[in-house]
């Protein structure tokens, strides 16, 4: 044991020393000698070095065409009118819906809807400002909205769509909130078009 221990130290000391010699070896231009150059000068290429290799010069290539990121489901519609009503006559929630999945969009809702549409979605949130002047009322039966229908009777696929891209001085949400807590969303919001919360 003792013997392992003086051999451990031994080679410690014979490694420290060398390495102060190295660091004094550095003078003026000449930055001394190098233990193992590849670990400073990587022979492989740096991810935004220039690269021969590919045609465009750039190491850091962009993903094929068409890829789709790992846990991202893709939404195949944009943000127009013609494409809000197809959203409206296509789609419907996908989830298995019950007390639990409402909960939680009850609370999701209350994150980041609230503030502008008002904890019963009469559009009276805390946000008082003339560019959010104009929150809808969910319950309203009276207002036309752009899909020609009543606000209380805005569709899944409607609602999923405005959440999505967000309408005038509603912001977009797609990047705040999954696919499927959206759908939770869509679910409270049909309880808040009943008007009795
Ligand atoms: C920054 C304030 C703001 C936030 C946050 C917000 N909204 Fe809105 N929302 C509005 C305004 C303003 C309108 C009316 C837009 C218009 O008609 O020009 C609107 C309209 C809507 C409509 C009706 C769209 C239509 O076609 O008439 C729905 C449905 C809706 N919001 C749902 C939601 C949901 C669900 C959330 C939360 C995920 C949310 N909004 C978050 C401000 C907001």
């Amino acid at each position: 044991m003792k013997k392992v221990t003086k051999i451990v130290s031994l080679t410690l000391a014979t490694f420290a020393a060398s390495f102060m010699l190295q660091s004094c070896g550095a003078e003026g231009d000449h930055p001394g000698f190098e233990y193992m150059p590849n670990m400073y000068r990587s022979a492989s290429y740096e991810t935004y070095s220039e690269n021969p290799v590919f045609e465009n010069g750039i190491t850091a290539q962009l993903s094929v065409e068409g890829t789709i990121p790992r846990g991202f489901t893709p939404f195949e519609y944009d943000n127009t009118l013609e494409d809000f009503l197809r959203a409206g006559k296509e789609l419907s929630n996908p989830l298995s819906l019950d007390a639990k999945t409402l909960a939680e969009g009850k609370e999701l809702y209350g994150i980041f809807c609230t503030h502008c549409h008002g904890a019963k979605g009469d559009g009276k949130g805390s946000i008082k400002h003339p560019v959010y002047g104009a929150v809808p009322d969910y319950a309203d039966a009276i207002a036309p909205r752009r899909s020609g229908s009543t606000m209380n009777e805005m569709n899944d696929g409607q609602i999923f769509h405005t959440i999505t891209f967000g309408l005038n001085a509603m912001g977009p949400h797609a990047s705040q909130l999954t696919q499927k807590e959206r759908w939770k969303i869509v679910q409270y919001v049909h309880e808040l078009q009943q008007g009795s919360n």
